[in-house]
């Protein structure tokens, strides 16, 4: 078992009943009171870890039921090892207003798998233009604030959404991107985009980003997450922002270390994403980022989208692809490099990513709720179109062989998937 937030790392039976870690330690009794079923888990050369959270996907429900649905999403989830997904604000309607909010919630209640965390749109329809119902959503139960998708171009708003958050203790979540730098470009802007004659989005339209959510933070006091940071300098802004305790977090999504635009050559639409697959010294950063505790978090930025649509020219694709179901295995990779350790690459996806959407999981604390991630590191398995739970099918790992994967899923004491 390792688990982060109590330091521990050792052989260990853990016990659970009634849906809550009942102890922790050698040779447990394996008896359940009440006469209630008993199931006996055993699992050699496996990591038993608390549940997995993902805080940075997109379900498309309501809206886009053509590209994933909350059902299939959340079974993708927890295919992939995730007891717990932050659902982005882009839908349609936007989840802009604690009517969405709450039909997220039942929907996914209904579901009865993964848990879905909602994150509450920054403006209203994620236009730019106004806030949102932040009091109503966060009564509804939204855990965080996002336009993400969609830039907040306006700095006045930023500031305005940032002190309604601190009010609120919620953090807002940036997607960092200066629209006047990337329009019209569709993959990094570098030496492959001139290749390729394809336009280009250059690393200064996140920087100038990144920067500027940095200093709305340190004016306001609030708390700024960085997501799917994909360049060198967004790593050192974010560095030197918590060298000067300003409240930030940052994640990144295992495309961004996995990939380079290299990947680009071949004109598969699968390789698109905002932002986009950048260079090897940007991966080199983030691997490093990762390494020293710049980047708390790794997120899969789960973005489904029909294949009718990934069908088309370069350009006119839309960008994004799942990760949900390669996330673990593509993230483990990073141990079996000695970039991390497991318990450093746990810590990434349990007590990080739960402490920043302010839930109380993350943790095999006793007396927490079941929420539990078996993986075994060393399995290899095939990424295949054809066993994945997603509705859509737009990776560009189709046909990779990974080395890890997540064997069980638990929820509140529920096997919710297993593969064992
Ligand atoms: O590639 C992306 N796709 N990046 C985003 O920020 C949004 C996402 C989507 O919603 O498709």
């Amino acid at each position: 078992m390792i688990d982060p937030s109590q330091g521990l790392d050792r052989h260990i039976d853990v016990r659970i009943v009634d849906g809550h870690i009942a102890s922790l330690g050698a040779g447990q009794e394996p008896s359940q009171p009440q006469g209630l079923p008993l199931r006996i888990l055993d699992v050699p050369g496996c990591v038993v870890a608390p549940g997995f959270v993902d805080v940075h996907t997109h379900l498309r429900e309501p809206g886009f039921e053509y590209k994933e649905t909350i059902a299939s999403g959340l079974a993708a989830a927890a295919a992939g090892g995730f007891t717990g997904v932050a659902a982005m604000a882009n839908t349609q309607p936007v989840n802009d207003h604690p009517a969405v909010t709450e039909l997220m919630r039942r929907r996914a209640a209904a579901v009865g798998g993964t848990r879905l965390y909602p994150v509450g749109a920054v403006s209203a329809g994620l236009a730019g233009k106004e806030l949102s119902e932040i009091g109503g959503m966060h009564e509804a139960g939204i855990v965080a604030l996002s336009d993400d998708g969609m830039p907040v171009m306006n700095a006045r708003l930023m500031r305005r959404a940032m002190e309604y958050g601190r009010m609120f203790d919620l953090p807002v979540f940036s997607h960092c991107e200066d629209q006047g730098l990337t329009a019209g470009g569709v993959m990094h802007e570098g030496v492959v985009s001139t290749a390729l004659g394809l336009p280009g989005v250059p690393g200064a339209a996140e920087n100038v980003m990144v920067y500027r959510d940095i200093q709305l933070a340190a004016m306001t006091g609030a708390h700024v997450h960085i997501q799917h940071v994909s360049t060198a300098e967004s790593v050192d802004l974010v560095r030197r922002a918590k060298e000067q305790d300003i409240r930030v977090t940052a994640e990144v999504c295992p495309h961004h270390f996995t990939l380079t635009h290299e990947a680009i050559r071949q004109y598969d639409t699968n390789t698109k994403v905002n932002p986009p697959l950048r260079t090897a010294e940007d991966v080199e950063a983030i691997k490093t980022g990762l390494q020293d505790g710049t980047i708390d978090i790794i997120a899969s930025d789960h973005a489904p989208h029909h294949v009718t649509e990934k069908e088309q020219d370069y350009e006119s694709a839309p960008a994004g692809m799942i990760g949900l179901e390669t996330s673990v295995g593509l993230s483990l990779a990073l141990y079996h490099q000695g970039v991390l350790s497991l318990t450093q690459l746990i810590a990434k996806l349990t007590i990080h990513p739960a402490r920043l959407l302010g839930t109380a999981h993350g943790t095999l604390e006793v007396g927490s709720v079941a929420d539990i991630t078996i993986i075994a590191p060393d399995q290899t398995f095939v990424v295949d179109a054809s066993t994945l739970y997603s509705q859509s099918r737009n990776t560009p790992f189709l046909g990779w062989q990974l080395r890890g994967m997540a064997v069980a899923t638990i929820v509140g004491g529920n096997i919710i998937f297993e593969r064992l």
